[in-house]
């Protein structure tokens, strides 16, 4: 299974990877999660401990990696590099294990405009693709708002993209963006899932101004939620309502994942 997460800004990206990276990897399945936001924070959501994050740097901040792997320095356009760099090591080599859940992070790509083509972006994109095309774990990767960085690759190779959205006009709004975006290349398979979700009204509001993607299922608002966050605690440890919640969200992206009988 391999999963993209998005939404706008703040909606809940990384508290519901964090959570379907526990019910994963609880039931049995060895999970890669891989923090896509330039300002990574997701080891921090899973309540990885410091000093283990301390020993992860974002793939794109490895300047002797890039060098080696491309040929360039980093931060250089133009020029000479290898298209295709060998990645396959860097999963294991460069990720940090904790609970049955593996990290990586990418970290930060400087835009040199449009249609950068640098050597960190290489590095990434390919890493990206092997990972999503050769992997067999259970990939979860939170991304950050919009799907341009999502080449058509690797649209092809999620097994679904899930936008997250708030009981609000203006994450919805987002919502149907990413939906044209994804359209644009060739994703179908998106679908929603409404967060900090307070009422019965607030239910019917995100999937009565859903841009036509069916609702996986929505995450109760909590303020234990904010606590964890302020502890450096995972919700999945901290709100056992939103583990629930969570829960029946993957059941429900299975069944709508799941083959059509013939
Ligand atoms: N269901 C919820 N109830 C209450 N607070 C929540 C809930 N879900 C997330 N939050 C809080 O909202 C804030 C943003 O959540 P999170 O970091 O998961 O969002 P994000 O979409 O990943 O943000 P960013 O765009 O910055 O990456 C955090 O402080 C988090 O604790
Ligand atoms: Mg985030």
């Amino acid at each position: 299974m391999k999963l993209a997460i998005t939404g706008k800004g703040g909606v809940g990206k990384t508290t519901l990877t964090s959570l379907l990276a526990y019910l994963y990897a609880k039931g049995g399945q060895t999970v890669l999660a891989i923090d896509a936001d330039p300002s990574p924070c997701l080891g921090a959501a899973l309540g990885f401990p410091p000093e283990a994050l301390k020993g992860l740097t974002p793939i794109a901040e490895m300047e002797e990696l890039i060098y080696e792997r491309t040929g360039a320095q980093p931060g250089t356009f133009g020029g000479y590099f290898k298209l295709n760099p060998r990645v396959d090591d860097i999963p294991d080599r460069f990720a940090v294990k904790h609970r049955g859940i593996t990290l990586l992070e990418l970290g930060a790509v400087e835009k040199g405009g449009s249609g950068c083509i640098c050597p960190e972006s290489v590095l990434l994109k390919q890493l990206v693709s092997h990972i999503l095309l050769r992997r067999g774990e259970v990939v979860l990767m939170d991304m950050y708002a919009g799907v341009e960085h999502l080449g058509r690759a690797t649209a092809d190779s999620v097994d679904a993209m899930i936008a997250v959205v708030e009981p609000g006009a203006r994450s919805l709004a987002t919502a149907a963006q990413i939906k044209s975006l994804a359209g644009d290349i060739g994703l179908t398979k998106l679908y929603l899932v409404g967060n900090k979700v307070r009422s019965d009204e607030d239910r019917a509001y995100i999937e009565a101004h859903s841009p036509g993607l069916p609702v996986l299922g929505h995450l109760p608002y909590t303020l234990k939620a904010q606590e964890a966050d302020r502890a450096g605690n995972a919700a999945y440890d901290a709100a056992p309502e939103m583990v629930e919640a969570a829960r029946a969200i993957a059941q429900s992206l299975e069944k709508v994942l799941a083959p059509s009988p013939a």
